[in-house]
C-alpha cells in the first residue's frame, strides 16, 4: 500500500511517501524556523498560513521524486494531534480533500506515535517490546512499548519538557530560537566542571522528570557571573550535562524496572549529540541496545507520519469528509493496532 503522510503539527511542514513493501520512497520538509526566529518562538497563526503555502508544493515534490502520480496513492495519513490547532487543521483538511477527490481512506496519526516508531524506518529496527524515551519540544516521557498502539506510560514530566527546557534556557541566555541546537553547539566550547547544576528528581524513586527548576538555576548562574561568551558556553555545558544525566539514568532505571533490554530514543532532543553519547556509553556498561532514528527523522518530519499511518491504514478504512484533530491527546490512550 502506498501512503502519503502529512505532518503539520507545529513549525515544520513534512510530506512523505511510504510503501508497505518498498519502504520510504521520498520525503520533503519545509522548516519555518527562519520565519519564527524573528519573534523568538512559534507564532501559531503564521505557522498555519505557511503550512497552507507549503503542503501542496511539497506533495508534488515527493510524488516527482518517487516517480509516482496522485493516482498511485492508496491511503493518506496526517497528524491528528497533539499540536497547534490551526496548524493541524491544514494537514487534516488537505488530507481529507485529497482523499475525497481520489476516493481513498485516511487515518489521523498521533504525532508522538510517529516519533516513537521513527526508528523502525532504519535498517536494523528494534523488535517489540522496548522502552521509548520520547523527548520533544512538548513532551518528555518514558513509555513501555509492547506493539503498535500499545503504549504504557512509565514516567512523564511534571512541568517543562526537555526540549522546552532547552528552548527556554537558550532564550534566557540570548541564543534565540530554536534553542536546542544553538545551546548544544555553544556547549561544545564549555569548560567541563566550571559550573554544576542540580539533577532534578534524579533520586525521586520514580521515572518522572521535572526540568523547570533548571532554567531558574541557569538564570541565577547567569546573574551571578559576567555575561561573556565563555561563561555562557560553560553554563550551556552545565545545563546540558544535567539534562543528559537525568535522561540517561531514568532511561536505565526504566529498562531495569521493565526487565527490557532495548531502548528507543525519539523526538527532537534525541538529535542531541551528548545525549546520544551518554546513552550509548550507558548501553555498553549496562548491556542494553539503543536505537535512534536518523538525525533528520528525530525532529518533525513527514516520513514518520507516513510510516505510522501505513501501519494503521486499511484499504477499507475511513472515507468521510470529516477531518478530526486533537490538539491535546494522551499517547497512552491510543488504541492498539489491529493485526
Ligand atoms: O520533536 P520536535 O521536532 O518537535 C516537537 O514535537 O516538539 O522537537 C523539537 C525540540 C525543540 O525543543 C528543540 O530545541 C529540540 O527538540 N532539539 C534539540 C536538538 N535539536 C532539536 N535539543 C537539544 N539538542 C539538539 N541537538
Ligand atoms: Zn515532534
Amino acid at each position: 500500500m502506498l501512503v502519503l503522510g502529512i505532518e503539520s503539527s507545529c513549525d515544520e511542514t513534512g510530506v512523505a511517501l511510504y510503501h508497505t513493501e518498498r519502504g520510504l520512497l521520498a520525503h520533503a520538509l519545509h522548516s519555518q524556523v527562519a520565519m519564527h526566529a524573528e519573534y523568538g518562538g512559534v507564532v501559531p497563526e503564521l505557522a498555519s498560513r505557511d503550512h497552507i503555502r507549503r503542503v501542496l508544493p511539497l506533495t508534488r515534490q515527493v510524488l516527482h521524486e518517487a516517480g509516482c502520480t496522485l493516482q498511485d496513492i492508496e491511503g493518506i495519513a496526517y497528524t491528528e494531534g497533539p499540536g497547534l490547532a490551526g496548524a493541524l487543521l491544514v494537514g487534516a483538511s488537505v488530507a481529507a480533500a485529497l482523499a475525497f477527490a481520489l476516493k481513498l481512506p485516511t487515518v489521523g496519526v498521533h504525532h508522538l506515535e510517529g516519533h516513537l516508531l521513527a526508528p523502525l524506518l532504519e535498517e536494523n529496527p528494534p523488535a517489540f517490546p522496548f522502552v521509548a524515551l520520547l523527548v520533544s519540544g512538548g513532551h518528555s516521557q518514558l513509555m513501555e512499548v509492547t506493539g503498535i498502539g500499545q503504549y504504557a506510560t512509565l514516567g512523564d514530566t511534571l512541568d517543562d519538557a526537555a526540549g522546552e527546557a532547552f528552548d527556554k534556557t537558550a532564550k534566557l541566555l540570548g541564543l534565540g530560537y530554536p534553542g536546542g541546537p544553538a545551546l548544544s553547539k555553544l556547549a561544545l566550547q564549555g569548560t567541563p566542571g566550571r559550573f554544576k547544576l542540580p539533577r532534578p528528581m534524579l533520586n525521586s524513586g520514580d521515572l518522572n522528570f521535572s526540568f523547570s527548576g533548571l532554567k531558574t538555576a541557569v538564570l541565577t548562574l547567569a546573574n551571578q557571573n559576567q555575561q561573556d561568551e565563555q561563561t555562557r558556553a560553560d553554563i550551556c555545558l552545565a545545563f546540558q550535562d544535567a539534562i543528559v544525566e537525568v535522561l540517561t539514568k531514568k532511561s536505565v532505571a526504566a529498562l531495569k524496572q521493565t526487565g527490557l533490554s532495548r531502548l528507543v530514543v525519539a523526538g527532537g532532543v534525541g538529535a542531541n549529540r551528548q545525549l546520544r553519547e551518554g546513552l550509548s556509553h550507558a548501553a555498553g556498561k549496562k548491556n542494553f541496545k539503543v536505537f535512534y532514528p536518523k538525525l533528520e527523522f528525530c525532529t518533525d518530519n513527514g516520513a514518520m507520519i507516513a510510516f505510522a499511518g501505513a501501519m494503521r491504514l486499511r484499504p477499507e478504512g475511513r472515507r468521510t469528509m470529516n477531518f478530526p484533530i486533537k490538539p491535546r491527546w494522551d499517547l497512552a490512550q491510543l488504541e492498539a493496532c489491529p493485526a
